[in-house]
């Protein structure tokens, strides 16, 4: 009698090359991953020796094999999108992210030598748009700078945590995301201070940024913040207004349209939409040759200024 998991396999690997056979683009990739993994189904079914012969059931030989395909939990409908084609791979960028204490007050963008530019997103940690976002830069090695706010950080320390452990850089959002511009430089202090706590409890790192929250934060704070807690004040050069929620497609089109070398990104991983357009956005920058940094890579790569430069940025 034959083994009934030799006989699942077997139907796995016909189904998978019948189905294919629709699309010829896919094929040699799909039909070579069912067969690994049906040999792999296999490989680890026969390696384990049975510790005694199979029972055979009465007459169970004599029962013709059922017609239709085995019942499984598995989501037979599920199709995997783009599995034909693998994302590109930002290449491993060993930059330093050690940037001058006394590098400037504000940053939109950066001058670079090369096509580097940051992605920044801020309002989270989210549970899940963070993690998906988290999924798909991993898939593309692609390191970014989360401007998190130290609320959210203290909801969710276990996504901090990751974001952390897989590379990306921290940076401040203040704790309530309020209008700094509107309150006293003691409520600023409090707002940026409890953001960095609560990272420095969630993960054990503090951020080296700030990004305002709307933006908003007037010359004389962003001197204190400088002098006070080290942060640049860091605004951005691409702004697809992802928060209007205009659809992915639009995100991405804006972000392509808009992106140059020293550019810096903002989008933001509190909205699904935003992290369902960063697949075609991220390969669509990869496609045009830009490599991704974090924040302070940018910064600390910053190319020597002119005079001109320095004045029209300070
Ligand atoms: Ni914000």
């Amino acid at each position: 009698m034959q083994n009934p998991i030799h006989t699942l396999g077997y139907r796995l690997l016909q189904q998978t090359v019948e189905h294919e056979n629709s699309d010829s683009n896919v094929l040699p990739q799909l039909t070579r991953r069912g067969f690994l993994l049906t040999a792999a189904a296999l490989t680890s079914c026969s390696a384990a020796p049975p510790a005694k012969p199979e029972p055979t059931a009465p007459g169970m030989a004599a029962q013709p094999t059922p017609p239709q395909p085995v019942k499984t939990t598995a989501n037979t409908n599920y199709s995997t999108p783009n599995v034909g084609k693998a994302p590109l791979r930002n290449p491993n960028i060993n930059a330093s992210s050690n940037f001058s204490s006394n590098i400037g007050t504000t940053f939109s963008r950066v001058p670079v030598n090369g096509k580097y530019i940051a992605m920044t997103f801020d309002d989270g940690p989210h549970p899940q748009n963070t993690t998906r976002l988290l999924d798909i830069l991993r898939a593309r090695n692609i390191k970014a700078t989360f401007y998190v706010i130290g609320r959210s950080v203290d909801l969710y320390p276990h996504v901090l945590r990751r974001t952390v452990a897989e590379g990306h850089e921290i940076g401040n959002h203040s704790h309530t995301h309020r209008l700094l511009s509107k309150l006293s430089n003691d409520e600023v202090r409090t707002e940026l201070s409890r953001c960095r706590d609560a990272c420095q409890r969630a993960a054990g790192i503090q951020p080296r940024t700030l990004r305002p929250p709307y933006g908003g934060l007037l010359q004389n704070q962003r001197e204190m913040v400088l002098n006070e807690f080290s942060y640049p004040t860091i605004l951005w050069s691409v702004d697809p207004l992802d928060w209007k929620r205009p659809g992915p497609s639009v995100v991405t089109s804006r972000i392509l349209r808009a992106t140059t070398p020293g550019g810096i990104v903002l989008s933001h991983d509190l909205h699904a939409p935003t992290v369902d357009a960063m697949p075609a956005t991220l390969d669509g920058l990869l496609e045009r040759g830009f490599q991704f940094v974090t924040v302070s890579q940018l910064l600390a790569m910053r190319a020597e200024p002119t005079t001109a430069q320095v004045s029209a940025s300070s």
